[in-house]
């Protein structure tokens, strides 16, 4: 058996050592750089045009809510602290033009309406794009260019500023447009400017790359492309930082008030270099396939959640933004609310 000695030997040329500040974890927490809080979560919900709430496989603990499932669970978002949610409809009926998305009874804007009526102090972000109204799938009408179908998007520009204006007239605080169409931003600004609502924010998916990650929300929103993919105009991973800042630019010159990067995990470099180009807040997206990576983990015992998420939500605060997109939002809200 060893025993330990009393006084260790030390080295005295060794002069700098950062293990004195983070002996006890009060010094840890002392100069921490980097915080978190349950007002810097966005909570991303799903809701359909029928009764009841529903299981998403692929998702674990994330859930198609009915209009009134969706007012109860913001409820118990604002319990937490976590104040702002962004809302994804699934209508009963799709087409070609994704009519739903911009009717004044469409499902995002019946559930902004119930959802500010029960809890008027809650920050409702609309999703501002028409993948899950068309039957095609695709984030505009159809078009043929060169004898390929593709996405028209000028006509695509009309009826984003449409459905944006639906939402703000539903009551929705921010939109967010995720369509990744040309002109999309001033579009949407000059649309709602002209129809009184100056002051709702647009918040724009301004780098927002053709992702794998994507996989678990197309299957929750019922939104995979029936043909193609979404590479026209969702960026390319391999693009690099160049087209990243002329896309951040584009949306600002054209009137963005939020800046995000999407998907989070894997970009966390691009959302750095948008940081520091650029002097709006910005958002980073925690989208469905990464969430889904740590819950599949978590379930083969492999990962310790609680402390994999929270690392996870730092390392965005880390790389620069100010706020967080994630289905994580109420369970990382709570176990920061046990730390305290
Ligand atoms: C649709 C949209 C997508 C997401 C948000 N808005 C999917 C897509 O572009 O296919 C993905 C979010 C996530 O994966 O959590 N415009
Ligand atoms: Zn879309």
């Amino acid at each position: 058996t060893t025993s330990l000695p009393a006084r260790p030997e030390v080295r005295a040329e060794l002069t700098e050592r950062p293990r004195r500040t983070r002996r006890t974890p009060a010094l840890r927490a002392l100069t921490r750089e980097v915080t978190l809080s349950a007002a810097q979560f966005i909570y991303p919900m799903f809701i359909h045009e029928g009764e009841g709430d529903q299981v998403i496989t692929t998702m674990p603990g994330v859930l198609r809510y009915s209009v009134a499932g969706a007012v109860a669970r913001v409820g118990e978002a604002l319990a937490l602290g976590v104040n702002t949610v962004v809302l994804f409809g699934i209508p009963g009926h799709k087409d070609a033009q994704g009519t739903q998305a911009y009717h004044d009874s469409g499902i995002v804007q019946v559930a902004t309406k119930a959802i500010k009526a029960a809890h008027p102090e809650v920050t409702v972000i609309a999703d501002t794009c028409l993948c899950e109204y068309t039957d095609h799938g695709h984030c505009g009408p159809l078009c043929e260019i060169g004898g390929e179908l593709t996405v028209d998007n000028d006509a695509a520009l009309e009826l984003l500023a449409r459905t944006a204006v639906a939402q703000a007239r539903a009551g929705a605080d921010i939109v967010a447009p995720s369509a990744m169409m040309d002109g999309q931003i001033g579009a949407i600004r000059t649309a709602l400017d002209a129809a009184g609502f100056t002051h709702v924010p647009v918040m724009s998916y301004a780098v927002k790359y053709a992702s794998g990650y994507y996989g678990p929300f197309r299957e929750a929103a019922g939104s995979t492309p029936s043909f193609g993919d979404r590479g026209s105009y969702q960026m390319d991973p391999a693009g690099g930082y160049r087209e990243a800042l002329r896309e951040a630019r584009l949306d600002v010159d054209q009137g963005a008030d939020y800046l995000m990067v999407k998907p989070g995990l894997p970009y966390l470099d691009v959302i750095r270099v948008i940081r520091d180009a650029f002097d709006l807040p910005l958002i980073a997206y925690n989208v469905s396939g990464e969430y889904a990576m740590v819950k599949a983990a978590v379930a083969a015992g492999m990962l310790d959640e609680r402390r994999t998420v929270l690392e996870t939500l730092i390392a965005f605060r880390r790389a620069g933004a100010d706020a967080i997109m994630t289905y994580h939002a109420l369970d990382a809200a709570r176990w920061l609310k046990e730390d305290q």
